[in-house]
């Protein structure tokens, strides 16, 4: 009856990376069943898996992945050969707010598929071959001063609630593979920027307040540095670490990029100068940078994160392809299209 080889479980897949990976995914390996539980939450858009979902391999589950009744539930009926964990709560200044989803969906979401993987894989003698992928962050190594890289060695030291319960969700995937010998891998990928990014996160905002004619906020200084890496670029690494890296291993992902926030300000700002010309004159503003706004810091904000992805290089050969300033512009392109077609001023 299943002539399709593999059933992978995505969760999070309507989310920003989610959503770019399954719709990659998809095309790449035409012959995997995926089944995508996502709780649609602020963050999650069916919208954004519009081109995969009528194909007769995608099955979307809205559901919560702390929900064990559900994931066991889904354990019974395929069987599932891999999963990717990309689901969960993922907005710093939300985890600030209020840490408590956070710690559900982070921590216990991770654990609850962790469980129903291990029962059902012991079960089938598969449990050092199918594969669970926790998907993580560089954040989980805290925050560098001017100097160094995070390498897959250095200590976790997570400073905010969410790089904390991200963390906690390492630990536990480790767990699983020294305690019951899970075939666990995790990547720690660094900033992503492309389309379909939900708007509350810094290139979305810059873009939607800039055209919306509001101060465009930008946390302190505007020195933090984060390391860029464009959203497809990390699909890729996925993939090879999905596929071919080692078991109980963690790799390292990053776009050797850095920048500071307000530098990525300021170059979005100048795309947009260029493509919503017509906006900027109705604004009466000779620049979008005018808007530029420093606000009080981000309580504990992470100062510098840099990422040494030679692990992943050495190993499976994955490299950064996406030149920034043209993946930027793409990013910024598509924004603006977007914001075209919703919008009544042009
Ligand atoms: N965005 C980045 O720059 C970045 C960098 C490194 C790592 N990561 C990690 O990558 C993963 C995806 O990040 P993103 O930026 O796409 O996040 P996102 O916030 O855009 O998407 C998260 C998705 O998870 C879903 N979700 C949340 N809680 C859930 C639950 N309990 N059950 C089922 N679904 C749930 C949401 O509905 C949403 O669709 C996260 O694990 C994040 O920690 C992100």
């Amino acid at each position: 009856m299943n002539k399709l080889k593999h059933t992978i479980l995505i969760t999070g897949g309507a989310g920003f990376i989610g959503s770019n990976f399954i719709t990659y995914f998809m095309k790449k390996y035409p012959n995997r069943r995926i089944l995508n539980i996502d709780k649609l939450t602020y963050a999650g858009k069916a919208d954004n898996l519009t081109e995969v979902e009528n194909l007769e391999n995608y099955h979307f589950i809205h559901g919560d992945i702390t929900d064990s009744k559900l994931v066991n539930q889904l354990f019974r009926e395929h069987d599932i050969t891999g999963i990717i964990n990309f689901a969960a709560e993922s907005h710093v200044d939300r985890s600030i707010n209020d840490a408590k989803a956070f710690g559900q969906s982070n921590i216990l979401g991770t654990l609850t598929l962790l469980q129903a993987a291990q029962l059902d894989w012991d079960k089938k003698g598969e449990l050092s071959n199918r594969r669970f992928h926790q998907i993580s962050t560089d954040e989980v190594y805290g925050s560098l001063d001017s100097e160094g890289v995070f390498s897959e060695e250095t200590p976790y030291d997570p400073r905010n609630p969410y790089s904390a319960s991200k963390a906690s969700a390492n630990l536990l995937a480790k767990s699983f593979g020294y305690t019951y010998g899970m075939n666990v891998v995790i990547s720690s990928s660094s900033n992503n920027y492309g389309p379909k990014q939900n708007e509350e996160k810094l290139i979305p905002t810059i873009i939607s307040n800039a055209l919306a004619g509001k101060s465009i906020p930008i946390y302190g200084d505007g020195k933090n540095i984060r390391d860029w890496l464009y959203v497809m670029d990390h699909c890729k690494a996925i993939d090879l670490i999905f596929h071919y890296g080692q078991t109980q291993a963690t790799y390292n992902v990053g776009g050797s990029n850095e920048k500071t926030n307000i530098e990525i300000a300021a170059q979005v700002c100048e795309i947009l100068d260029e493509l919503a010309f017509s906006r900027r004159s109705a604004l009466s503003i000779d620049s979008f940078k005018d808007l530029i706004t420093f606000t009080e810091d981000r309580k504990g904000h992470d100062r510098r994160y840099a990422v040494d992805a030679s692990k992943l290089t050495n190993e499976l050969g994955w490299k950064p392809t996406e030149d920034f300033t043209e993946g930027l512009r793409k990013t910024v392109e598509g924004y603006v299209q977007k914001w075209k077609q919703t919008s009544l001023i042009h």
